[in-house]
């Protein structure tokens, strides 16, 4: 990679090359969960070196890891110890290296997560503020307040952490008496930190250059409206930050003005995104970034202004049901907002914190994503579900933008449920009777590579959150060779996406009630059936479609279909 001046801009290119990240389709990578080499049961990247041919033969554009830190685990990884290494269990950085040189080799760019709104209680800078006394410059890196009450022994506010119970914790002073409390807006082990202090600003920056130095493309920016706070006196009271149970920031805007909210969202964030910039653009070419803020549309462009990060993250595929309306307001509302910004949108059905959508959609179009509970459903509905996720996937990859993959979803991989108790490792997973009966851990079980086998070819030695005994029949090697199985589907659209994707444009057409279809450059069309009887195809050769049919026959209810014209 050459380095150029920084201009504080994405640069205008052709919008290709440069802009490589437009439209493309980025493959996630949960490391601890993909293949592991090394026999202990924990995922790494020697095991993600021996599957880079597998990862070619999706025909993705790029690889977006999950952190790979040091790591107690207290949040899957999301509780950094050290920005700038490689857990042991993982690898190793020259492991890191290999894998980033093998990915560029066959022409897939590299996405790293970056966790910049808390770092672990394990990290030095922590521990030094924990080292050192009240006032003292280590603690500002961090959001250290005095607690209320006589003896200071209440937590400063009332607010709550997003995994349940206070936002603070109380800490040991050195001399071992009890002392200040810090804010954590997730886990106890996962400490704020303090983005008003320089020193926290620049070390982040010295984290971008490490990375972007060692070869990689881009970050996806991990809690990215979360970094500027107000945290001065008075304090609101809880039920005002966060009230309501959808939508913290929706309910919110009720409450602060756009850009007040004392926790999300803030107006300074900018500031601190265009020093980001800067450094991004101090590459050739530019690093990309992609920011996880679950922020009201009209407020997302911030975020991936030219100046800002590039790209935002839209979950709300993510969180709409299989209903024709959702489907065509949501895409409408963001390629609007994408072309006013000069950005494009991303597309996601699932991902790391999320019920996998093979499995959603086999529930009724009301059910929330992030806060409905689900049990595994019956195999009728199952299969609906599988049915209704190829169908939203292959439309998903015909629509302009980025489409977010996440590792097990071409397999058409159920969400895991019943996993025992003391094996559950999400800090937000709730335990009944024994079993995990809500949380993220059922969405992060290791891949079935195998179709038999004890940990059905993830690894020879185990598997850190056990595989159900059902998941050889959604392994790589059951579904390669098959024609009609959810791996070829996405090998194939991948393939022919990669081929048709030239520019940003979308016609609707209408086809009828219940039929969601447009036209892309090429003579690309994309048909999707969300009624219940079949419905016919436009005029056209039908070169992909997920009912299992490879013609012109009428498209079954739940399917969609692309085909070329012209
Ligand atoms: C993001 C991550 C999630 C993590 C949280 C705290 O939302 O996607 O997995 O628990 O941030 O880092």
């Amino acid at each position: 990679m050459s380095i150029t001046e920084p201009t504080g801009q994405i640069p205008d290119t052709d919008g290709t090359a440069r802009q490589w990240w437009r439209q493309a389709a980025v493959y996630q990578i949960y490391p601890r969960s993909f293949a592991d080499a090394n026999k202990d049961g924990i995922g790494d990247f020697v095991g993600v070196l021996s599957r880079v041919d597998y990862l070619a033969s999706l025909n993705v554009d790029a690889v977006w890891f999950s952190p790979f830190y040091p790591s107690a685990l207290a949040d899957g990884g999301y509780d950094v110890d050290d920005y700038r290494d490689v857990d042991p269990s993982i690898g190793t950085l020259a492991d890191f290296e290999a894998v980033i040189a093998a990915l560029h080799g066959r022409g897939i760019k590299v996405i790293i997560d970056i966790v910049p709104n808390h770092s672990s209680n394990r990290h030095a800078w922590f521990r030094e503020a924990l080292a050192s006394p009240a006032g003292s410059p280590a603690r500002d890196r961090y959001l250290f307040r005095d607690g209320k009450g006589p003896g200071g022994e209440l937590p400063p506010n009332d607010w709550q952490a997003m995994f349940g119970g206070s936002a603070w914790t109380r800490i040991a002073e050195p001399d071992g008496t009890p002392g200040q409390w810090y804010f954590h807006m997730f886990a106890p082990q996962q400490p704020d930190w303090n983005w008003d202090n320089p020193e926290v600003r620049e070390d982040f920056l010295a984290t971008l250059r490490f990375w972007g130095d060692r070869g990689v493309d881009g970050f996806r920016v991990d809690v990215a409206s979360g970094l500027a706070k107000d945290m001065s006196e008075p304090y609101p009271e809880w039920e005002r930050v966060m009230h309501g149970p959808m939508s913290f920031l929706e309910s919110a805007e009720v409450t602060f003005d756009p850009g007040r909210h004392p926790l999300f969202d803030r107006d300074e964030l900018d500031e601190i995104y265009a020093g980001w910039r800067q450094v991004f653009n101090t590459y050739d070419p530019p690093l990309f970034a992609v920011a996880e803020a679950w922020v009201t549309p009209d407020r997302q462009a911030r975020y991936a202004s030219t100046d800002g990060l590039g790209q935002s993250f839209n979950f709300d595929l993510l969180s709409a049901g299989w209903d024709i309306g959702d489907f065509r307001t949501v895409i409408q509302r963001n390629l609007e907002f994408a072309e006013a910004n000069d950005t494009t949108s991303t597309w996601v059905f699932s991902n790391h914190d999320v019920i996998r959508h093979a499995t959603r959609y086999s529930q009724s179009s009301g059910y929330r994503p992030m806060f409905d509970r689900m049990t595994r459903p019956d195999d009728a509905a199952a299969a609906r579900g599988l049915a209704r996720a190829r169908a939203a996937t292959l439309l998903a990859l015909a629509l302009p933008g980025s489409a977010y993959l996440y590792q097990g979803e071409e397999l058409g991989l159920p969400e895991v449920f019943d996993i025992p108790a003391d094996r559950a490792q999400d800090p937000s997973a709730v335990i009944e009777n024994g079993v995990i009966v809500a949380g993220r851990d059922g969405c992060r079980v290791p891949l079935p590579w195998t179709a038999s086998g004890e940990f059905f070819g993830f690894s020879d030695g185990g598997a850190h959150l056990p595989q159900p005994k059902w998941y050889g029949a959604f392994s790589v090697e059951a579904e390669s060779d098959d024609p009609n199985s959810t791996l070829t589907l996405y090998r194939e659209a991948l393939r022919l996406r990669r081929k048709f994707h030239t520019s940003e444009h979308l016609e609707w057409l209408d086809l009828g009630n219940n039929v969601l279809a447009f036209t892309r450059p090429n003579g690309w069309i994309s048909v999707t059936n969300f009624g219940a009887t079949p419905a016919q195809l436009p005029v056209g050769t039908v070169v992909v479609r997920t009912d299992g049919r490879h013609d012109r026959a009428p498209l079954a209810p739940d399917s969609t279909a692309w085909l070329v014209r012209g």
